[in-house]
């Protein structure tokens, strides 16, 4: 059987660095460590590229993704590349009516509120997005042995921005429709669920080697609500990525609840918020790896007080089917690079045996 890992072109050392090894659940050299939007965060660097181009309009440059990406990997070399886009990034390429506002997030010019508002949005296909598929084959050649993680939005987080019509705390706009209106809610998540596996294809078809399902408001659900409403949109996706035959990411933010459900979903390694010890998540996950979990507010204590922490997670980690370190959450804005590039190589040269 051919897997992405095999196919030509692909680096050799690529089947064997530290994130797959993790990933598949193999024996690894070192913990391997990369951050939640570690691209296009606090680097000075990223916030030079991007001077005086919009958010959108830098996602849909090859060239300009393919350097955002790089950045991190160069300055603090982590053992994994996450492709610079955004989960809304797929919905702006079919033609949805959207912007990212800096400081506030996605905006949506009309909310999706009706049957006919779910039919009007395109499924997407390649010719939607070649930007994407260059942008991955560029970046695949510059990364040799690193991998590219690919990622997209799950259903009930872009279903979020696109019922609210930008960020919201409750989701309650998005819930209603999910109790009330279960034609419209279901068409929605079938519609977003299409697209986000068509996306994922795109990526892994050009070179991504694992992939990250962020469902990151997933944690305003209960455990049924999840189950019966959401599980299987993301259930979907994560097949459809499994087909690919590469390692699936499932991450959601508050999900203490939903570990479990999260990694039935599909998912070969669940990722964790700060806020669940994963000396908890791990027997919640079942025979699964985990990714994180370090406070991301941790890069603001001091030097030593942020490694001790970060010992802790590793050692916890030590009992999974496979760990990947992350944060808990993405990078925080203000965060100093060189605490990232400190706890980088922490992690890397922390002692297994
Ligand atoms: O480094 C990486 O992880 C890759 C790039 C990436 C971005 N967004 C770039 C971005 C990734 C993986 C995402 C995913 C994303 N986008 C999620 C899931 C991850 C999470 O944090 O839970 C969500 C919910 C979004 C939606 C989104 N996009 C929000 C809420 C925001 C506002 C963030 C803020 O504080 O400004 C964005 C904008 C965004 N996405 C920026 C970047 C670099 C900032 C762009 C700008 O303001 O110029």
């Amino acid at each position: 059987d051919r897997t992405p890992d095999d196919t030509p072109g692909r680096h050799p050392g690529l089947a064997d660095s530290a994130f797959l090894k993790a990933a598949r659940g193999e024996p690894v050299p070192h913990t391997p460590v990369w951050f939640m939007r570690q691209a296009g965060r606090s680097l000075p660097e990223y916030l030079r590229v991007r001077e005086g181009i919009g958010m959108l309009e830098s996602c849909m440059d090859a060239d300009l993704v393919t350097e955002i990406t790089l950045q991190p990997v160069r300055r603090y070399g982590v053992d994994a590349a996450i492709f610079f886009s955004d989960i809304v990034l797929p919905l702006k390429a079919v033609g949805v009516d959207l912007d990212i506002k800096p400081g506030i997030g996605p905006v949506v010019a009309n909310p999706v509120r009706t049957l006919a508002d779910v039919e009007a949005i395109p499924d997407l296909t390649s010719e939607h997005v070649p930007f994407i598929t260059a942008a991955v084959r560029a970046l695949v050649g510059e990364l040799g042995a690193t991998p590219l993680i690919g990622f997209a939005g799950a259903p009930f987080t872009v279903a979020s921005y696109l019922v609210e019509g930008g960020p919201s705390k409750e989701h309650a706009k998005t819930k209603a429709m999910m109790f009330g209106a279960p034609e419209v809610w279901d068409a929605l998540m079938r519609k977003i669920a299409g697209i986000a596996s068509a996306y994922l294809a795109v990526q892994v078809e050009a070179g991504a080697s694992a992939v990250q399902l962020f469902d990151s408001w997933a944690g305003a659900l209960t455990p049924d609500d999840y189950r019966e409403h959401v599980m299987p949109h993301s259930s979907r996706v994560l097949a459809a990525a499994g087909e690919l035959g590469v390692p699936r990411i499932h991450f959601g933010v508050g999900t203490s609840n939903l570990l479990g459900l999260m990694g039935e979903a599909g998912a070969d390694v669940v990722g964790v918020d700060w806020r669940t010890p994963l000396g908890s998540a791990i027997p919640l996950v079942g025979d699964r790896g985990v990714q994180g979990n370090l406070d991301p507010t941790l890069v603001f204590a001091p030097t030593d007080v942020m490694t001790a922490r970060a010992a802790e997670v590793i050692e916890a980690g030590r009992a999974a089917k496979g760990h990947i370190f992350n944060l808990g959450h993405g990078v925080i804005p203000s965060t100093d690079p060189a605490q990232l590039e400190r706890l980088t190589a922490f992690v890397q040269s922390y002692p297994l045996d």
